[in-house]
Order: structure tokens, then sequence, then C-alpha cells
């Protein structure tokens, strides 16, 4: 693709050092990680941290999530607990997020966690936020970097999109690999999955060797909207039927000859289907389409994130 934003850059030792300046000065900037782009800026700073809101248009009453290089870097701003060790043993760097008692002294911002006495952070594993992690000293409050309601984006021009002129600065990282956000469990209790992501709740039983709740959960992050991941078009799911003037969203190679058929995995493999889920919304947008028909999605494995996000886009 052609690059038509001068606020797109590639990875070089030259934009390394640029991203670090930046930041240390308190500029917000986007950023590749493994789940989906992020709108980065200093945790610990006021005035980076309402940036971050104020470009986003997110309610200040939505936390973040806090990026670190690894957990020692986290040891004086949350209260660590053996399942946040197993569990960051299996899974991290990676698409997981912790949420965890906020220490008094801890130096996060307190519009971070939006006055919560509780701090979500991650330990994303895309090279490029880890080699700039790896050179400063303070963590990154980093929500995706799309406007408040809209589509997270998977590409450095997902974001352009989203920001236009507003960013000055976005590092091109390819595409996102797993292209949906983190998992986010509470380990401040009982375990409990807030927000569903690729790394499911069979595999967080096993590693903790209890039983999370598997489906239905209760949504108790305050950020987390009924309505959300909107490509701002209606949105019908469990279609067994479509017509040609609405776009079709499916798995397999049943419709693969129509031109208003999008398929989220020829093979129906549902982390593939993940990954092509914002892009797929972003195209049908793009192209004009007035309504979303969406076909049954397995709710099982990647699918109970799928469907997640799919739920909440249509309502
Ligand atoms: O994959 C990801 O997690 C991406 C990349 C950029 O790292 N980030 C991301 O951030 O998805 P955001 O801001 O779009 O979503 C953060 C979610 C929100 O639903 C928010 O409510 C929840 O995490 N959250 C943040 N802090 C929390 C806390 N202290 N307690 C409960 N939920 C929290
Ligand atoms: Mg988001």
């Amino acid at each position: 693709m052609k690059n038509i934003y001068s606020n797109i850059f590639p990875f070089n030792e030259k934009t390394l050092n640029k991203s670090v300046a930046n930041l240390k000065k308190g500029s917000v900037m986007g950023l590749p990680t493994e789940t989906v782009y992020g709108l980065a800026g200093n945790a610990y700073s006021k005035k980076s941290v309402n940036k971050i809101y104020k470009l986003k248009k997110r309610p200040k009453f939505n936390p973040l999530i806090v990026h670190y290089f690894k957990s020692k870097s986290a040891e004086n701003d949350v209260i660590f607990n053996e399942n946040f060790f197993k569990l960051y043993k299996k899974f991290c760097p990676g698409p997981i997020t912790f949420v965890l008692k906020k220490r008094k002294k801890s130096k996060i911002n307190s519009s971070v966690t939006s006055g919560l006495d509780t701090v979500a952070i991650r330990f994303p594993s895309h090279r490029i936020v880890r080699s700039i992690l790896k050179k400063i000293n303070f963590p990154l409050a980093m929500p995706s970097a799309n406007l408040s309601m809209s589509i997270s984006p998977v590409s450095a021009w997902d974001v352009a999109d989203e920001f236009r002129k507003n960013i000055k600065l976005i590092i091109n990282g390819g595409k996102s690999k797993i292209g949906i956000e983190s998992t986010v469990i509470d380990l401040t209790a009982k375990p409990k999955i807030l927000r569903p992501g690729i790394i499911g709740p069979e595999i967080i039983n096993r590693v903790l060797k209890t039983s999370i709740a598997k489906k239905n959960f209760k949504i108790k992050s305050p950020g987390m909207l009924k309505k959300h991941y909107s490509p701002g078009i209606p949105i019908l799911l469990n279609q067994k039927t479509f017509n040609k003037q609405h776009a079709f969203i499916t798995l397999g190679n049943k419709y693969k000859n129509y031109k208003n058929c999008f398929n989220l995995s020829q093979k129906s493999d549902l982390k593939e289907a993940a990954s092509n889920l914002y892009k797929t919304f972003r195209k049908i947008k793009k192209r004009g389409f007035k309504k979303i028909y969406v076909a049954k999605i397995p709710n099982l494995g990647p699918g109970i994130a799928i469907n997640d996000r799919l739920k909440r886009a249509a309502n």
C-alpha cells in the first residue's frame, strides 16, 4: 500500500530514538502490538494521559491499560499474587492483561485508573513496543488507537484513518497478528475474565487449576460499554440467509463466489477468523454497505472472543 500519510514511519534506529524522545517529553504516538495498535503515552504523566483521553474522546471513567517490559518494572505500582505469577510465567510477554491492586506509592497517574484502587497491566510481545519499553523508565498507558466506540486498528493505516493529522508519529509494525484486544482477567479476588480474548478460559483454568466462568461474562470493567467496537452501521447476528445489498460475514467456503461475502477464514479456523474481524469491518464500511449480516460463529475457543465483539458491535 502506498503511504499517503506523512505520519507513518518504518521502524529503525532513527525512529526508535525519535519515539523514545517524544514519549519522554510527553507526546503520544501510535504503536503496533501483537493484539491491536495502541495510542501510547507516559502512564506517570498527567499531561500525556490527558492527551490520550482527549484524542480518543474517551470518557474519563474508562481506565487505561499500563504496559511494561517485564514484571520487575511493575513491582512498585501493583501488588502481585500467586495467580499473577502463574499466568505471567505461562503467557508473558503476550496478549493478556491483569487487573491487580494498585500500590499506595505507585506513580501511575490517577486518570489512568479512573480513580480506582486497581490497575490493569500488560506485557506486550511485539518487538517494536518491547524495544521502546526497554529504553524508557516509565510504563506506557496504551488504549487501542481508535476513537472511543470505533473499531480497534490492526494496521498503521487504520490508526492514521482514526486520528488523521492529530497524531504526528505512528510506527508501522505490520498487521497485528492476533487482531483483537488482549484477554483481561481480574486477579484481585477469585480470577474472573472481564474481556475474553485469544487466551481463553480453558487454558487459564489449566494453568491456575481453578474454574473461571466459561461464558456469560458479567462485565465489570467500568469501560466495558455494552455498545463498542462499532463499525457504525446495523449488524444482524446468527443469520442464515443474506441478500445482495448487504455485506455478509461468514466462515468456511460455502459462499466464496459472492462479491458481498466476507470470509473470516476459508478453513473455518477461529483464530484466523478473530485476526480478520476488525479488518473486515473496516473493509465493509469503506465499500459503503449499509448493513452487515453475520453467520453463526461457534462459541468456543477464539469464537468466544469473536462473539463478544460481534454482540457489542451489534448493540
Ligand atoms: O490488547 C490490548 O489490550 C490493547 C493493546 C493496545 O494493548 N489495549 C486495549 O486497551 O485494548 P483499551 O483501552 O482499548 O481497553 C482496556 C480495557 C477497557 O475495557 C477497560 O475498562 C479495562 O481494560 N480496564 C482498564 N483498567 C481496568 C481496571 N483497573 N479494572 C478493570 N478493567 C480495567
Ligand atoms: Mg479499545
